[in-house]
């Protein structure tokens, strides 16, 4: 460790070392994505929402600030659920301050759609992270419907926005494969008389079009011609709901890689989502012959979730198609760590959208794994990594750079590495999976100061 990495090591930096025989049942926290949206949802609701098993982490906690200085009424009763009096859609208020949304992209981007077809003024901030990420591709649709935005550089965070008076409802083509876009205009769209229209060439997680249902909003998806069209009426009424969201299958996938190449393990995860717009990384591990057994099928949140259980497995090297990676965008980085372990060379393709992450993941995840003696390269927007079942040197000290999965993946490779691996910062894993180092103690991994 140089002298400038000592520096800049925050209090909260951390050893992960050799672990085996994890064990023991564990609960994921809720699901990210379904989180913020049901606090958005449940505040255009007319009347009070009770939402179970809400993420408790600063990224949902981003929405819930912004929705409540939007207008919205949003508690927790005793039990910790949220309750949330939502004031209708057409009903926002301005904010009195510029909102910060910290590292979270999912809470810039979604609410950046729904205030823009109100006529209010907002500014938005981030964190060092979020101000580096693209926002143009957000924007650039929602100016269609009558908004107007000022972006820094005409791209990032700050961006000041002035929402419709008269906001007209457009018909709109992704260009790039994103559910936060889609959804910015699903929210625009609610507040916008007429019909608004969304067509994906690839299909992307569709949890806004299943939440809209749930809410007894009436909403059209259907298949043609391969592409996936989406569209609704704009002002009509959001019911209020009691909704139990499920684990969330992102931060599920990093103890389950754990108890996957960690040896004589076995670990069960209860009720965790499963959706096929969100299921690559599942499929991926299903084809590397990783032992996972699914039980106990429900449906939650108009969503359905399995128990899942994982042991010690022989993991055989993968190529994962370009096509795969809207339904895994989030999970390369633990899915990388997994191959490092298989017994042979594992290439992951198309992952240009890595880079425009809380960091440049692509990098991040070759730093990882090269930095700790694993042969790793990028081949244009590919990935290729050699695996060997043995487990990685280890030793080296990884800079997480606001990035939560880079973190974990860090921490889950050094549970398999001759050394420790060291990460700069663990407070940026509160983004998405607060109880992450608890829980994997408590599953037997040896995490130290
Ligand atoms: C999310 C969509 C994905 C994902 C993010 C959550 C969402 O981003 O990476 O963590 O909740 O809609 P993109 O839409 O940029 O692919």
């Amino acid at each position: 460790m140089n002298q400038d990495q000592k520096n800049n090591m925050s209090s909260l930096s951390l050893f992960s070392s050799k672990s085996s025989n994890l064990s023991g049942e564990i609960i994921i926290p809720g699901d990210k994505s379904i989180s913020h949206r049901c606090v958005i949802l449940s505040s255009l609701a007319i009347g009070e929402s009770k939402i179970t098993g809400l993420l408790n982490s600063s990224d949902v906690y981003c929405t819930i600030n912004c929705m409540k200085s939007l207008g919205s009424s949003i508690d927790f009763n005793s039990y910790n659920e949220c309750i949330i009096n939502g004031i209708g859609i057409g009903s926002l208020k301005e904010a009195e301050r510029p909102i910060d949304f910290g590292n979270s992209g999912t809470a810039a981007r979604l609410i950046l759609g729904l205030v823009s077809t109100y006529p209010i003024e907002t500014i938005f901030i981030g964190d060092e992270s979020l101000s580096q990420r693209p926002m143009k591709r957000v924007t650039e649709p929602l100016v269609d419907f009558g908004a107007n935005f000022n972006l820094r550089n005409s791209e990032f965070l700050p961006i000041k926005v002035k929402g419709a008076e008269l906001p007209i409802p457009i018909t709109h083509e992704m260009k790039v494969a994103s559910a936060q876009v889609k959804s910015a205009i699903m929210l625009a769209g609610l507040n916008t008389p007429g019909t608004t229209t969304i067509i994906e060439k690839e299909k992307t997680r569709d949890h806004t079009e299943t939440l809209f249902k749930y809410y007894g909003y009436e909403i059209n998806v259907e298949k043609k011609d391969g592409k996936n069209f989406i569209s609704f009426e704009g002002q009509k009424v959001l019911n209020p709901v009691n909704i139990k969201i499920p684990g969330d299958p992102s931060s599920a996938a990093y103890p389950l890689v754990a108890g996957l190449i960690c040896k004589n393990s076995n670990i069960k995860i209860k009720s965790v989502l499963s959706n096929s717009t969100r299921n690559g990384i599942y499929k991926c591990l299903d084809e590397m012959g990783a032992n996972i057994r699914y039980s106990n099928k429900k449906s939650e949140a108009g969503e359905i979730t399995y128990d899942l259980e994982v042991s010690s497995s022989i993991l055989n090297p993968i190529d994962v198609p370009a096509k795969r990676a809207p339904s895994m965008i989030d999970d390369y980085p633990v899915l990388a760590i997994a191959a490092s372990m298989a017994n042979g060379t594992s290439i992951f393709r198309g992952l240009s959208e890595l880079k425009v992450k809380e960091s440049d993941r692509l990098l991040g995840i070759y730093h990882i794994l090269s930095k700790n003696g694993i042969d790793a390269s990028i081949d244009d927007d590919n990935l290729i990594i050699k695996g060997n079942t043995e487990g990685p040197k280890g030793g080296a000290f990884i800079e997480t750079k606001l990035d939560h999965r880079i973190a974990m993946s860090s921490i889950i490779l050094g549970m398999v590495s001759d050394k420790p691996i060291r990460v700069d910062d663990t407070e940026t894993i509160k983004t998405s999976f607060p109880d992450f180092i608890e829980l994997m103690k408590k599953l037997g991994a040896k995490l130290s100061a």
